[in-house]
């Protein structure tokens, strides 16, 4: 196999480059910015194998010029980045990273909840400004934590994961998914909810969807319209499932309470966004899955991937 050549699109953990070099010839894309599109189109003309990042779109026009690709491991569980009908149809085998993120996942969502809910960013930005004279009665307030209602959309691995944090803080867990999953009910003691019920009754909402034809705008003026004022939205899934411009409407008009997001629509988001000047909202850049022993994780994972690819095999995390 050491004649195979296989791309990746950005640095990753040298853990699952060390295994891929040791079988295949390995090009890495030195920058820090994406690999940009035309590079990678002059590129996969000869690659049988891609190691690619969310933030690379591996569409059609891409795959109908990769004459020799037998695999492509995306470093992510999401491929919504990739056309993955057209490559399966194309041969191409198309694998992700699922399971080993889905606790670091769930700890930044919790942590955005924490800290949108009790304005962390804000008091340490007071406290960094000078601003802090005495002890105040009244200063800073925020929201508790303690026997509010959060409301999961999305019941996969992470969504599960988020309400087994939010159960160990004393919350209501009421969750939206396809099938309803009674057998988790009964174990967690969470309970099902229609969409309409959980932006009725929750005091958060956390977003744990992938994205998909029914997902993308599900957060919209009518779904942020029917939310209690109180309630922060927390989305670690992926931006377009919230629609932007109905979001700062809803913070700037107070129609909800904060957000914290790790994902935007546009990603990168745009410098003079509004949400960036919108004190109860946190922004942070799609670190979910940022942890040294995750992302360390997930290199190997991919590099597994590309291996078993290469050898014609199905692959250990492929996409159905
Ligand atoms: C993924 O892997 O899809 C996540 O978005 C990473 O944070």
């Amino acid at each position: 196999m050491k004649e195979k050549k296989v791309l990746i699109t950005r640095q990753i953990p040298q853990s699952g480059i060390d295994l891929l070099c040791e079988k295949v010839e390995v090009e890495i894309w030195p920058d820090d910015m994406p690999i940009p599109r035309e590079v990678l189109l002059s590129k996969i003309h000869d690659v049988d194998g891609l190691i690619c990042m969310l933030s690379d779109p591996i569409d059609q026009e891409l795959l109908t010029e990769a004459a020799l690709l037998k695999v492509i491991a995306n470093y992510a569980v999401g491929t919504d980045n990739i056309d993955v009908p057209y490559a399966q149809q194309k041969g191409i085998r198309v694998g992700n990273t699922p399971g080993v993120l889905t606790q670091t996942t769930a700890d930044l969502a919790f942590s955005l909840l924490m800290a949108v809910s009790r304005r962390i960013v804000e008091a340490a930005d007071y406290v960094k400004a000078g601003k802090w004279k005495t002890w105040g009665p009244q200063l800073l307030l925020g929201n508790d934590i303690y026997s509010s209602t959060l409301g999961i959309i999305g019941f996969g691995r992470i969504g599960q994961a988020m309400a087994r944090r939010a159960l160990g803080f004393g919350m209501e867990v009421l969750y939206y998914s396809r099938s309803p999953k009674p057998d988790l009910e009964r174990e967690m003691g969470v309970k099902f909810a229609s969409l309409e019920e959980i932006y009725r009754e929750s005091d958060y909402i956390s977003l744990h969807t992938d994205l998909n034809e029914s997902s993308r705008g599900l957060i919209n003026k009518k779904a942020l319209n029917s939310m209690k004022s109180n309630c922060i939205i927390i989305n670690t899934a992926r931006g377009p499932v919230i629609n932007t411009d109905d979001l700062v409407d809803a913070l700037e008009s107070g129609k909800i309470a904060g957000a914290g997001l790790d994902v935007t629509d546009p990603e990168p988001i745009e410098k003079d966004s509004k949400l960036l000047t919108i004190k109860n909202c946190i922004v942070v850049p799609h670190i979910g899955s940022a942890s040294y022993v995750t992302r360390s994780k997930m290199s190997v994972m991919v590099a597994e991937n590309i291996i078993a690819g290469l050898s014609g095999e199905m692959l250990p995390y492929e996409v159905e």
